[in-house]
């Protein structure tokens, strides 16, 4: 690692006081149509279409913990009556009409088109058509990536795949607004996969948009976005303020007071009704990066609408929002990401922090410049400087960092501690000293007070390359080690979700015995096919893609003959999971993206964050400012402002 434990505390520093108190005004809170619990859509009324013996009437409801609108839920594929069924209920852009601020507007379809045009003519504030390199100005305001795809599934793979994903699209309305987790017919246990995962869905939303398919990335974008946690309530139940929910579903209920009508509802979850009740933290960090991705490629409506710009506003102020916290990186439960159960992963872990980092970037790019938002902006920016030193100096391990580790003093009481957590060295597992190769690294899983959680997690590692939270030499090490590790990261299927598995006591207490998550079954050491994807921008980015051809080959030898499973488990992934649903949506879509990226490695541009020169500049900044290892107790006169 380049910079030194005294570098990253002088720019902590410099920092530190520099983050303003976010201010800015929420457009929202005034909201004509704000609703009364907490939802954003809905207060007392909300758009719906009634199915009455095969009317459709248009009306508006009373409001509830759901977004009711219109009446039907058609499963592609699976649901006979979807195409008798005719709902002239609007799309998402005029449902979202009823819920935004501007009442003087009123509910009137068309108003959004307005709102549409004023934004495109400000494009001037999206700075990535022009200032990505990768984009060569082929991406953006065009649909230059749908175009390239458009040949795409000459391979039967590929198109079975492709039936699959269209086949698993849920539609509210009438109109496809996501895609359910499994779709398969023979599982009578589906639990909560009939529902719509904001974090599935993004594999499915990104193959969408390479393909060219924009309109069910808009409507789940603008439909999550209602679905937005808006008021906080005293209910220590309720979701923060912000909040995007876990997962969605399309419900059909009888209208009430009339047993011969029945009603669609979009009914979120935010954790309340999740195993183990945990908020997911990703999911709106998921959804600032697929807003920046769709963005990219199309612009029927602009992100700077005003409700999506209140959208990403809200995300950013529940995660900047000032805590306890000693450390710039976000502070979550167990359980808050992909690996949605107990597995010791509270604190930092990775995942957040790199899908924070993203989302950040993402964010900034997107943000209207504003004066009521210059606040915001500037915390923003002061947490990616922070974050992105802390993660690469403090996560970061390879040979000589963990000689280093494994010749630390402790105890060390001053500023100028070279060991800062008080990191015995004795944590150092003994699997570790055997298994980290000489030429290699990785971010570790997770860092707090006396604990480094020194577990390799792929998505965490994978998704720090593609949005440059990890430096280049770190990117490249991090493909070095999985190229070194292959057969026990990728083995018979691609890619385990974190090495190694928790066996033991340590199952036992970490997981709380936990009869799904066993030595390498399902979080634990369980193989996932849908991380191909996100391997595939990593290695893109890098301009390494033989890793991921290599991985994708390994896949399709059993994918497909496999029903296309949640997961895998064993040591060599060689048996489908316990509990693995089949036909998983995101395993299906996240093969896709990964052939369609393949098959055009700049469409990758709408995901990957290349490194930002203002941040380098601190950076360098911060390195030089304190070269002896000093602290100063004074710090900097002035904040520094990017
Ligand atoms: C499991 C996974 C979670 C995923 C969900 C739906 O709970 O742990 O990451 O979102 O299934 O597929």
């Amino acid at each position: 690692m380049v910079i030194s434990m005294a570098a990253s505390e002088a720019a902590l520093q410099v920092l530190s006081g520099a983050v303003p108190s976010q201010t800015y005004t929420n457009l929202r809170s005034t909201s004509l149509l704000s609703y009364k619990y907490g939802f954003k859509s809905q207060k007392d009324d909300a758009f719906g279409c009634i199915s009455q013996k095969g009317l459709r009437i248009f009306r508006i409801y009373a409001g509830s913990h759901v977004i009711r609108k219109t009446d039907r839920i058609f499963i592609g594929g699976q649901n006979n009556q979807s195409k008798s069924l005719r709902c002239n209920c609007t799309g998402a852009e005029s449902v979202w009409e009823a819920s935004r601020e501007d009442g003087s507007k009123g509910v009137v379809n068309g108003v959004a088109k307005d709102l549409d045009n004023q934004s495109l003519e400000a494009t001037q504030h999206f700075k990535y058509e022009k200032e990505d390199p990768l984009s060569n100005g082929e991406l953006a305001s065009d649909t230059a990536v749908g175009k390239t795809f458009s040949g795409a599934g000459a391979n039967s793979l590929e198109d079975e795949a492709w039936n699959l994903l269209r086949a698993s699209m849920v539609f509210y309305c009438g109109n496809p607004v996501g895609t359910i987790a499994a779709n398969d017919p023979s599982d009578s246990n589906t639990l909560n996969y009939d529902q719509v995962f904001i974090r599935d869905f993004i594999p499915s939303g990104i193959a969408f948009l390479l393909k060219g398919e924009y309109e069910i990335v808009r409507n789940f974008i603008l439909h999550t976005l209602q679905l937005q946690s808006w008021e906080k309530t005293m209910d220590c139940h309720s979701p923060g303020q912000g909040l995007m929910p876990a997962s969605f579903k399309v419900r059909v209920v009888p209208l009430d007071g009339d047993d011969s009508a029945t009603e669609e509802v979009l009914d979120p979850d935010f954790g309340e009704a999740a195993i183990g009740r945990v908020a997911p933290v990703d999911s709106g960090l998921w959804w600032i990066i697929l807003l920046r991705a769709y963005g990219k490629c199309w612009r029927p409506f602009s992100p700077e609408r005003i409700d999506v710009q209140t959208g990403i506003k809200m995300i950013l102020k529940l995660c900047l929002a000032d805590g306890f916290d000693m450390f710039p990186t976000l502070l979550v439960t167990d359980g808050s990401c992909m690996i949605d159960r107990r597995m010791g992963i509270h604190g930092h872990p990775l995942e957040i922090q790199a899908l924070f980092y993203s989302a950040l970037l993402c964010a900034r790019e997107m943000l209207a410049p504003e004066d009521a938002s210059a606040d915001l902006v500037r915390a923003l920016n002061n947490r990616l400087v922070a974050l992105s030193i802390h993660i690469r100096e403090y996560y970061w391990i390879d040979m000589k960092k963990l000689n280093e580790i494994y010749r630390y003093k402790t105890e060390e009481y001053s500023f100028d501690a070279v060991n800062k957590f008080n990191i015995y060295p004795d944590q150092i597992p003994p699997w570790l000293v055997e298994w980290m190769p000489n030429k290699g690294g990785y971010l570790i899983g997770n860092l707090q007070p006396a604990h480094m959680d020194f577990r390799f997690f792929s998505l965490g590692n994978l998704w720090a390359i593609v949005c440059s939270l990890a430096t280049a030499d770190q990117s490249h090490a991090i493909l070095d080690l999985i190229e070194a590790k292959w057969s026990d990261l990728v083995a018979d299927m691609p890619l385990k979700i974190c090495y190694p598995a928790l066996e033991g006591q340590e199952w036992r207490i970490i997981t709380g015995s936990d009869p799904k998550n066993t030595p390498w079954s399902y979080h634990n050491g369980g193989s996932w096919p849908t991380l191909i994807w996100q391997l595939t921008v990593a290695c893109i980015k890098m301009n390494r893609p033989e890793i991921a051809e290599k991985a994708i080959r390994a896949a399709e030898k059993r994918l497909a003959r496999d029903k296309w499973p949640e997961y895998y488990d064993t040591k060599g992934a060689r048996f489908i999971g316990k509990q693995a649903h089949l036909f998983q949506t995101w395993s299906i879509a996240g093969y896709l993206v990964a052939k369609l990226l393949i098959a055009n490695p700049s469409a990758a541009n709408i995901l990957i964050n290349i490194e930002d020169a203002e941040l380098l500049s601190v950076f360098s900044w911060a390195l030089n400012a304190n070269p002896r290892g000093k602290r100063s107790r004074k710090g900097p006169k002035q904040s520094f402002i990017i």
